[in-house]
């Protein structure tokens, strides 16, 4: 067999990582061959709950994993990790926005990065999930000068397979019929679901919803779940962003089939301002993830994508001061 492959999760005693550390263990994220070794990373406080998932991750007694390293250490966590998915961080709480959490988590991002680049190996995958993703996602890739930016990204799978299940009640067709649907920049109340390149099962999705329910349902719809879901649960999203950080990864690490979202680092495409880190419709494969070149991107698609990115600029200055 292989040699397992080093994942690391950060905040694995929390809500999500409670609901992402047993499927990786199963095989979900790497494949059902790959055997794997878990680096669980928490605080001190949190410690005592990490060692309670580490006893029900032994009570599976996962066939694929080889060792399981609970740690507070970030340096301990990261050495020779293949993959990296960074959730640790604090969600935010009702009447929040996510971006409001950027001073009480942008300090995890620099600390990690800098982890990151002393002991991970050197072509380590890492996602970064905890809010506000993006910019959390500039600050760690910035802090890790030793490794490319292509190796970290953000992620807006969650915000992807919303869109995906949203637009499959509109047009009562099932999920697996959409191909082409993006989400363009930041994971937040600015973001993008684009429709214009998407097709339901061949036929241009544009052609069968209105762009009153484009405009005024499905995008508020789409940016604004994460928010229902806190409101409805008193909790954010936990299971189902664990799901969308499995796909992202798996996607990255084994190759896609079709047009997917991730938050990557801008070198421009599409005119899009530098080193922010941005959501584009991307496919993936053995060299690496491939930003989907020249979708036509109409009026409507240009001043959306415009006010998404400005809020992704402006985000990056607010936090110069970490990178
Ligand atoms: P949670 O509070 O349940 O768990 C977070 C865990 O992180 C806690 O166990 C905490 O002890 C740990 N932690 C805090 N600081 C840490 C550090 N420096 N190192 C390691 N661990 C640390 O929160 P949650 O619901 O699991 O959410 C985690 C993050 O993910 C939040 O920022 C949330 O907003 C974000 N999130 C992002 C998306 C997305 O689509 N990008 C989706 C859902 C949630
Ligand atoms: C989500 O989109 O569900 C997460 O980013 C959590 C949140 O705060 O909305």
């Amino acid at each position: 067999m292989d040699q397992p492959l080093r994942v690391a999760v950060t905040g694995a005693a929390g809500q999500i990582g409670y609901q992402l550390v047993f499927r990786i263990a199963a095989g979900e994220m790497l494949g059902r061959e790959r055997s794997l070794q878990l680096n669980l990373l928490e605080i001190p406080p949190a410690m005592d709950a990490l060692n309670g998932v580490v006893m029900e991750l032994d009570d599976c007694a996962f066939p694929l994993v080889k060792g399981i390293v609970p740690t507070d250490s970030p340096e301990t966590a990261f050495a020779n990790v293949d993959i990296a998915i960074l959730v640790g961080s604090r969600p935010r709480s009702p009447g929040m926005e996510r971006r409001d959490l950027l001073e009480a988590n942008g300090e995890i991002f620099t600390i990690q990065g800098k982890a990151l680049n002393d002991c991970a190996a050197r072509d380590v995958k890492v996602l970064v999930v905890g809010n506000p993703a993006n910019t959390n996602c500039l600050i760690a890739l910035r802090s890790a000068p030793d490794l490319s930016p292509t190796q970290f990204c953000a992620m807006t799978r969650l915000d992807h397979n919303r869109a995906l299940a949203q637009l499959a009640h509109k047009t009562a067709c099932h999920v697996s019929e959409i191909k082409g649907l993006a989400v363009w920049g930041n994971h937040s109340p600015t973001m993008f679901p684009e429709l214009g390149s998407t097709t339901v099962a061949g036929k241009s999705a544009l052609s069968l919803v209105d762009m009153d329910w484009y405009g005024n349902e499905f995008i508020p719809a789409v940016q604004q779940r994460g928010a229902a879901i806190l409101q409805a649960r008193g909790f954010s999203s936990a299971a189902s962003a664990a799901n969308a950080a499995i796909e992202q990864v798996r996607d990255w690490h084994l190759g896609t089939e079709l047009v997917t979202s991730m938050g990557v680092y801008s070198t421009g495409n599409y005119g899009i301002s530098e080193e922010i880190v941005f959501s584009y419709p991307v496919t993936c494969d053995a060299d690496g993830v491939h930003i989907v070149e020249n979708r036509v991107l109409d009026q409507f698609s240009r001043e959306k994508i415009a006010i998404t990115e400005q809020e992704l600029v402006d985000e990056r200055d607010a936090i110069k001061h970490l990178i």
